[in-house]
């Protein structure tokens, strides 16, 4: 549980951890290179826990040092096992990385955070496309490249995340050439093309909606620094703005922030970058954010809108939410009504009226994003708010409490 006493005016300087999501699907990547990588500004989260466990399951040595994490590639396995597999969503993006290095994989569904369906069809007509035999089994899936993964053009019906990271992933030591079309585009892509690239793999266009991967025949391990997280970046920055507060935040990629800026503007912060920091200053109070529409990068992204629904709590006026990625992504709308927010969510589309003060009360998070959202708004509620589920906020954050803490909010961890 999380314990908040708010009000709190937040105001000080805090640096920004590695960024979760580029990590996940480098540390799958280093199923593929021979030899050790060492992977620095690497988050210490549990889902970075579940994707080291899934490493050592299949033979590899992960040590940690600080904020540096070394992998041994010795791997020896091709299986995840469920209770894995389980744990989270993004382990599916080990599929293409385990069957190009070994000829074979088994995996079962992923857990995760339950955002509405995740269906990971994409996942499979993409990597069929590359030659890979796919056949479910009651729940899991055996995967076989008997002759080796083909290179092939693939377009995406939809830029999803992990269905171009597993595409990258797989073609990146395969025969000849692959070309994704309408790829994803989020920084975390480029960030994983950029450590296999150091690898020896020769992927151009990473970060742009064509990806063209030239197949090489082996990659050895390399250094890498992950890409700061620029959703932390945005939680915090939410944090600062229903505090009314001024907060500086160190070690954050501004070009990553720029896609969020226009709900902070609107609401009546001034967000001032330089540099790899960056400056926010909140007004007393804020107004409301008039239309917020999740798109895949560069559009608004879908993991910043809990938090940026809980300035729109407290807001001078009404604002409009619509979110276009996740069929399922208002749950965090419950802990903010219990909160003393109006909200009225109908399908897609949540409405917001701002409400001048939230009022502490006892709420759960049900997703990491959404239990980011209850924080942000247990800052700026009068009186004592308790957040069960602090185990999906772990997920995503480095000592959620400790950093806010430091910016003076009276915030504590308890059992
Ligand atoms: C990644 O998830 C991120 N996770 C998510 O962050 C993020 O919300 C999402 O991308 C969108 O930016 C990681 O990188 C580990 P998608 P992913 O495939 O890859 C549908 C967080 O809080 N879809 O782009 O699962 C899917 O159902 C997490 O850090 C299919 O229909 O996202 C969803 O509606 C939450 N079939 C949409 O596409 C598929 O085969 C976006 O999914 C795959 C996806």
């Amino acid at each position: 549980m999380i314990i908040i006493d708010g009000p709190a005016e937040l105001c000080g300087e805090i640096s920004i951890q590695g960024a979760k999501n580029s990590a996940l699907p480098i540390l799958a990547a280093t199923v593929l290179c021979k030899g050790q990588s060492v992977l620095h500004n690497c988050p210490d989260l549990t889902d970075v826990e579940t994707a080291v466990r899934i490493l050592e399951h299949l033979g590899c040595r992960c040590a940690r040092e600080g904020s540096d994490l070394v992998v041994d590639n010795a791997m020896t396995g091709c299986e995840v096992p469920q209770e894995l597999m389980r744990e989270m969503r993004s382990s599916i993006v080990f599929l293409g990385a385990i069957v190009s290095r070994c000829g074979e994989a088994r995996l079962c569904f992923p857990g995760g955070c339950e955002l509405g369906p995740r269906p990971i069809d994409l996942h499979i007509s993409s990597l069929q496309k590359l030659g890979v035999e796919i056949e479910e089994k009651g729940g899991c899936l055996q995967c076989r490249a008997p002759g080796g993964i083909q290179g092939a053009y693939v377009s995406l019906s939809f830029p999803s995340v992990g269905a171009t990271e597993n595409l990258m992933l797989a073609a990146v030591c395969s025969k000849g050439t692959t070309i994704i079309a309408n790829a994803a585009r989020e920084p975390e892509i480029a960030d994983l093309a950029a450590y296999l690239n150091r690898c020896g793999g020769r992927i151009y266009g990473a970060g742009e909606s064509c990806v063209i991967i030239d197949g090489v025949k082996e990659l050895f391990g390399s250094e890498h620094r992950m890409m700061p997280d620029r959703i932390v970046s945005a939680t915090y920055m939410a944090a600062a703005a229903v505090t009314g507060g001024s907060v500086t935040l160190r070690d954050v990629d501004n070009a990553h922030i720029l896609p969020m800026l226009s709900p902070f503007e609107e609401s009546g912060c001034e967000v001032r970058q330089m540099g790899g920091s960056l400056n926010i200053m909140a007004p007393r109070r804020l107004m409301p954010v008039k239309h917020i529409r999740t798109m895949p990068y560069p559009g608004f992204p879908t993991d910043a809108q809990p938090v940026v629904m809980s300035m729109a709590a407290v807001g001078s006026g009404t604002s409009v939410f619509v979110e276009n990625i996740f069929e399922n992504r208002y749950r965090h709308a419950e802990g903010l009504q219990r909160l003393g927010a109006k909200i009225k969510v109908e399908g897609k589309v949540a409405i917001v009226e701002g409400v001048d003060r939230l009022a502490g009360a006892p709420v759960e998070a049900w997703d990491l994003r959404g239990g980011a959202a209850l924080v942000v708004a247990g800052l700026a509620a009068r009186g004592r708010t308790e957040i069960e589920g602090v185990e999906y906020i772990r997920r995503g954050y480095e000592d959620i409490a400790g950093n806010l803490a430091l910016l003076g909010a009276r915030i504590r961890e308890a059992d």
